[in-house]
């Protein structure tokens, strides 16, 4: 089933779009043209992750400054740590999400 979050035409550079399917929390974030799709909250302590600083493909958790790849999910700095991404969709001017 395909959950619509945001039109291409809203996205713009620094958005962070917290959206709940069910009950998975999910974070849309769009920087630097780039869109991406985790996990709202941080799977270190569970910080919520709309105030996350994005550089490139490396997101920074303002909770305790853990960096995690987007691209990945790998945390760099400790291990044991992934932030969950999941797969974006197209659907006419929809971005969303099908498989949760
Ligand atoms: S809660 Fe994100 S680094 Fe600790």
């Amino acid at each position: 089933m395909f959950h619509r979050l945001i039109r291409t035409l809203d996205l713009y550079d620094g958005l962070r779009l917290p959206v709940q399917i069910g009950r998975e929390e999910l974070l849309l974030i769009h920087e630097d043209g780039a869109t991406w799709l985790v996990q709202r909250r941080c799977p270190h302590g569970e910080f919520p992750l709309e105030r996350a600083s994005v550089r490139g493909e490396v997101l920074r958790c303002p909770g305790h400054g853990l960096e995690f790849s987007l691209s990945s999910g790998q945390c760099r700095g400790a291990q044991g740590y992934c932030l969950k991404r999941y797969r974006i969709d197209y659907d006419g001017p929809w971005i969303g999400v099908s498989d949760l």
